[in-house]
C-alpha cells in the first residue's frame, strides 16, 4: 500500500501544489483533508498557471480520484467557481471528484463575521475566506455541512440554527431567504460529488490504491501547534489526517515542504525575518506574493531550529526542498539554528515568549549559477550542495525532492544525502 502526504512545514505557501502534482501521476487518490479557501496552490500543468484553492492538485491528472475530506469547510460558491475554471482547461471532474457529506460549508455568514473580526481589533490578517468562523461553527454544533446542501428543509433549518446564534455579531446579517437560494443551487450543482468519503477511502485501501494527502496552510499555522493565535483553524500537521478524512489511515511516506528561506503572510511573529531592503529583493527574486490574497509576503532566512521541532512532531520522513533556485546570486546565505539564550529543544507555546526569540545564524558561503535547468543534485554548484547538506544534518531528517523552478519537471529526487 503506498500512502503518502505532502505538508507544508512552514507559514504556508512552501510549493505543495506543485510537488502534490508532480507526485500525482504516480497516485490514485488526492486527499485533501483540512482547509479550505484560504489555501492557494499554484501549478503549472503544460505550462498554464492554475491556482487551487478548495480542490486537490490531482485533478489536473485523469487517473486520479479526488476527495475534499470531512476536516475541510468548503465555500460552496467558490468551490463551482474552481471546477468551472478547472474544467474549462480541459480537465474534466465527472465520477473523479468526491466532496464529504461531512464537511463544512462556509456561508455569507462566516464571510461577515471573518471580515468583521478583521476590521475589528486583534488582527490575524487573514485570507477573509471565512475559514475561523466556518470551523467555529462546527465545534459549535450549529454547521452547515454538505449534506444540508441538498436538502432544502434540512438546508433551511441549518441556516436558521447559525443566524439565531451569529446574527447578534454581525452588522446588516443576511436572512435565511437571502442565504438560501444561491447555497441550494450550488448544492444542486454539487449533489453529484456528494458522498460518505470515508467509506470510499476506507475501500481505496482496502483495494490497495495509492493514495496521497494534500496538506494546505503550514505546520506554522496549525491550529495547536502553530503560532498561536496568529494561526489558522484546522490542524496541518500529520494528525489532521484521519480526523480530516474519517477513517484511520496509516501514512508511510510524510514528505514535508520547506522553502530554501521563509515566508508568512498576515501577522504574527517571524523569528528570521528580513529587514526591509534585503526582504524586498528576496520577494521580488522569489515573486512573494500571495496566491489567494495577492498580498506581499513577508520573506527571511529558513530557520532549522523550527523545522527540526516541526519534523520531530509531524513524523516527517523526508524533506522537499523548494525555491532553491531563488537563492542563487544572493551572496553569503544565512540559517537560523537556534535563538539566543534558548535552551529549551522545543518552541515556545507561549505567543510573547515566542515573540521574544532572537534568531543566532549560521553564515554558509552562496553561489553564482543559474540552477533551474538542474534535474541531478550532482550537477548542483559545490555550495548548494553543502547548503543542503547543512539542512539535512541539522534537521536529521533526509532531503528526498529538490525543486528548482515552478514547473512540473523543475524538480528532482535526492537519493540519500546529495555528496560534497
Ligand atoms: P503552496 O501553497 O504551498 O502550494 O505554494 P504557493 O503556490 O502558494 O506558492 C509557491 C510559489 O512558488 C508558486 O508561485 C509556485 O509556482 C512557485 N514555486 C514552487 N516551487 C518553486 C521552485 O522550486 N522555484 C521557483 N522559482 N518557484 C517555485
Ligand atoms: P497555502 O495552502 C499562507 C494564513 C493567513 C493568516 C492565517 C489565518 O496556500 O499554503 P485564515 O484565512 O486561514 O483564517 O488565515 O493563516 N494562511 C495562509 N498563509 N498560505 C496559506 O495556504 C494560508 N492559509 C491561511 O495569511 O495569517
Ligand atoms: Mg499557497
Amino acid at each position: 500500500m503506498s500512502t503518502s502526504a505532502i505538508l507544508g512545514l512552514q507559514w504556508g505557501d512552501e510549493g505543495k501544489g506543485k510537488l502534490v502534482d508532480a507526485l500525482c501521476a504516480e497516485h490514485d487518490f488526492c486527499v485533501r483533508f483540512q482547509g479550505g479557501g484560504n489555501a492557494g496552490h499554484t501549478v503549472y500543468p503544460g505550462g498554464q498557471k492554475i491556482v487551487l484553492h478548495h480542490l486537490p492538485t490531482g485533478v489536473l491528472h485523469s487517473g486520479c480520484t479526488n476527495v475534499l475530506g470531512s476536516g475541510m469547510v468548503i465555500d460552496p460558491i467558490r468551490l463551482i467557481d474552481e471546477i468551472d475554471e478547472v474544467e474549462g482547461r480541459g480537465f474534466k471532474l465527472k465520477d473523479r471528484l468526491i466532496i464529504s457529506d461531512r464537511a463544512s460549508i462556509t456561508t455569507p455568514l462566516h464571510l461577515l463575521l471573518d471580515s468583521g473580526r478583521e476590521e475589528g481589533g486583534g488582527k490575524i490578517g487573514t485570507t477573509k475566506r471565512g475559514i475561523g468562523p466556518t470551523y467555529a461553527d462546527r465545534y459549535d454544533r450549529i454547521a452547515v455541512r454538505a449534506c444540508d446542501l441538498i436538502d432544502k428543509t434540512s438546508l433551511k433549518e441549518a441556516l436558521e440554527r447559525a443566524r439565531a446564534v451569529r446574527a447578534s455579531q454581525i452588522n446588516k446579517p443576511p436572512t435565511v431567504s437571502d442565504m438560501l437560494p444561491a447555497l441550494l443551487k450550488a448544492g444542486e450543482r454539487l449533489k453529484p460529488y456528494i458522498a460518505d468519503a470515508a467509506l470510499v477511502l476506507c475501500e481505496a485501501v482496502k483495494e490497495n490504491k495509492r493514495i496521497l494527502y494534500e496538506g494546505a496552510q503550514g505546520a506554522m499555522l496549525d491550529i495547536a501547534y502553530g503560532t498561536y493565535p496568529f494561526v489558522t483553524s484546522s490542524h496541518t500537521l500529520t494528525g489532521g489526517i484521519p480526523a480530516g478524512i474519517g477513517s484511520w489511515t496509516d501514512v508511510k511516506r510524510v514528505i514535508g515542504v520547506s522553502k530554501a528561506y521563509c515566508t508568512r503572510v498576515g501577522e504574527g511573529p517571524f523569528p528570521t525575518e528580513l529587514p526591509k531592503a534585503e526582504g524586498d529583493r528576496l520577494r521580488e527574486k522569489g515573486g512573494e506574493y500571495g496566491a489567494t490574497t495577492g498580498r506581499p509576503r513577508r520573506v527571511g532566512w529558513i530557520d532549522l531550529f523550527a523545522l527540526r521541532y516541526i519534523c520531530k512532531i509531524a513524523g516527517v520522513t523526508e524533506i522537499a526542498i523548494t525555491k532553491l533556485d531563488v537563492l542563487s546570486g544572493l551572496g553569503d546565505l544565512k540559517v537560523g539554528v537556534g535563538y539566543e539564550g534558548y535552551a529549551h529543544p522545543g518552541l515556545p507555546a507561549d505567543i510573547r515568549a515566542f515573540s521574544a526569540l532572537k534568531p543566532t545564524y549560521k553564515a554558509l558561503p552562496g553561489w553564482k549559477d543559474n540552477i533551474s535547468a538542474v534535474r541531478k543534485p550532482e550537477d548542483l554548484p559545490a555550495a548548494a550542495r553543502s547548503y543542503l547538506r547543512f539542512v539535512e544534518e541539522f534537521v536529521g531528517v533526509r532531503i528526498g525532492l529538490i525543486s528548482v523552478g515552478p514547473e512540473r519537471d523543475a524538480a528532482f529526487v535526492v537519493r540519500g544525502a546529495p555528496k560534497g
